[in-house]
């Protein structure tokens, strides 16, 4: 069996990690991202150590486009991708918004099984053939690292796809991804596929061969690992899993099996391990989808042990129940919680900790705030602080002077009184009031009153609410997703504070800013 990439002086051969939580995890229902956002994703795919970045697919909508070429235009030492459909004017917008990236990959896809040679593409094998390779020539014209996707390969005829492996390697692609676009495999079928790809395929060793599984039976990550142990060289993969429909393999669970089971596969990547659990929080926190609890590796009960006899063996050794730490993958041991009287440079100690790196102004800030919110509450967990930095990270990022701001409200409410809410808010420094004795609860007739300052046409579909730690004096983390309805998109909006009925308000100002800046953004 031949296989692929260097070996790393530990004897571990490498396999090449290829991020798409920005193209297909965005594909996830809901998991939407703005420019700024998907920059901040990147900027952390590249600390993490991702070899490359899946920033989008240019031509699908002139928002991807941007983001795409700002990517490319900012991250070094990751090589940057974009996909295309195998047409012409989908690889050109690629190149367009890619080159200026330090290390720019064109990833061109034609689907090859029946089903959709027959029903979608309605195209014979041969001009599948012939279509793959002009695609794959017309992208090597731009730049010299071009994968190919035989979409829906997992289902496509063993013989055929070694036809169209060996075709495309010999126009120029140097990365032939084999992707089982619609969860259908099983590890053991994954391996022969791959094994025969390798023994089959007289051109292989000019190409890297890559995987790209989606989960819909729960087998992402173990076909994954049955594809680089039969030789495949990268996998593609998605922080948490993301993707579409049930999503695709998960970065931080493939990468963990090869390290924690490299005496049984004899491979490794170069992921920072200790990034993993910052980078999944900040994906959580960018897309709104949650992780769960008991999710491996970084949900966050993931290390936690509730039995006694397990908590026991613990205490005398760790490896008794546990099979990696905890701190491997960035979670921060927590021994000293803050409080009041802690200093800025233990609240510097801790964001650094974390995993966090934030100018002196910002730290400035944050210290301001760790103050404040010291005075209300005695003890400031980890989960505190996160939710500090994340606040001063957003108005970086987001924060422009023509933005909606909080500044007051007052609520009365009862079971036996209509609710009444009265908001404050600012834009350009002027402030504007405005009281609703509308809706069937305080929430209803805070939304109300949004609406009537803000002049927006929008909806409120979903609401909730979670403690950011436990206590009864614990921040509140209030998430809302608003539809603007003149365009019919969905928006986030998101903000703690010990006061749920503020970090209500202040949420959904966060999503119409963000409605705001999509509009400013479709203008330009
Ligand atoms: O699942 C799939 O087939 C894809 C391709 C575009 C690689 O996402
Ligand atoms: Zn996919």
């Amino acid at each position: 069996m031949t296989s692929q990439c260097d070996i790393s002086n530990q004897n571990a051969r490498k396999i090449i990690v290829f991020d798409t939580t920005l193209r297909d995890g965005e594909q996830s229902p809901g998991a939407s991202m703005n420019l700024n956002e998907k920059v901040q994703v990147a900027q952390a795919l590249v600390e993490l150590g991702v070899d490359v970045i899946e920033a989008g697919f240019p031509i699908a909508s002139p928002g991807d486009f941007d983001s795409v070429r700002e990517i490319a235009k900012v991250v070094r030492g990751s090589s940057v991708c974009g996909l295309a459909r195998c047409v012409d004017k989908d690889i050109d917008r690629a190149w367009e918004a890619l080159k200026e990236a330090e290390n720019p990959r064109i990833h061109v896809f034609l689907a090859t099984s029946a089903i959709h040679r027959e029903f979608k593409l309605r195209m014979t094998r041969e001009e599948i053939i012939s279509r793959a390779v002009e695609g794959v020539k017309r992208a090597r014209g731009y730049c010299s690292n071009i994968e190919f996707s035989p979409e829906d390969a997992c289902r496509t005829e063993i013989d055929f796809l070694c036809k169209v492996v060996e075709a495309v390697i010999d126009a120029g692609a140097t990365t032939v991804n084999i992707p089982d676009t619609v969860g259908y495999t099983t590890p053991f079928e994954m391996t022969k596929r791959i094994e025969t790809l390798m023994n089959r395929v007289p051109n292989v060793d000019k190409a890297v061969i890559s995987i790209h599984c989606h989960n819909d039976l729960g087998m992402a990550v173990a076909n994954s690992l049955a594809a680089v142990a039969a030789g495949a060289g990268q996998i593609e993969c998605a922080i948490n899993g993301l993707g579409e429909r049930a999503g695709n393999c998960a970065l931080e669970e493939v990468v963990m099996a090869l390290r924690t089971r490299r005496d049984f596969f004899g491979l490794d990547t170069r992921i920072v391990s200790q990034r993993l659990v910052p980078t999944s929080r900040l994906v959580s926190k960018v897309t709104g989808l949650k992780v769960s609890r008991n999710k491996a590796i970084v949900g966050r009960n993931a290390f936690a042990h509730e039995s006694g006899v397990h908590q026991d063996g613990v205490l005398k050794e760790r490896s008794t129940y546990e099979i990696m730490s905890a701190e491997s993958v960035g979670f921060v041991k927590n021994d000293l919680v803050l409080g009041k009287h802690s200093g800025r440079a233990a609240l510097a100690d801790r964001i650094k900790a974390l995993g966090f790196d934030l100018s002196k102004e910002r730290l400035d800030a944050a210290f301001d705030e760790f103050k404040r919110l010291a005075d209300l509450k005695k003890d400031i967990f980890d989960a505190d602080i996160i939710a500090i930095v994340d606040r001063q990270n957003a108005s970086r990022l987001t924060g422009k002077e023509a933005d909606w701001r909080y500044v007051s409200y007052s609520l009365s409410s009862g079971s036996e009184s209509k609710p009444s809410f009265k908001a404050v808010l600012s834009q350009n420094g002027i402030e504007h009031t405005a009281t609703s004795d509308e809706g069937d609860g305080p929430v209803h007739a805070m939304f109300w009153a949004v609406q009537q300052i803000v002049g927006l046409r929008i909806l409120l579909k979903e609401f909730k609410i979670d403690a950011v730690t436990c206590g009864s004096d614990a921040q509140g983390e209030v998430r809302v997703r608003v539809t603007d309805v003149d365009t019919n998109i969905d928006y986030l909006g998101r903000a703690t504070s010990t006061d749920v009925f503020e970090a209500a308000l202040q949420a959904v100002i966060d999503a119409v800013n963000r409605i705001q800046h999509a509009r400013e953004g479709q203008q330009a």
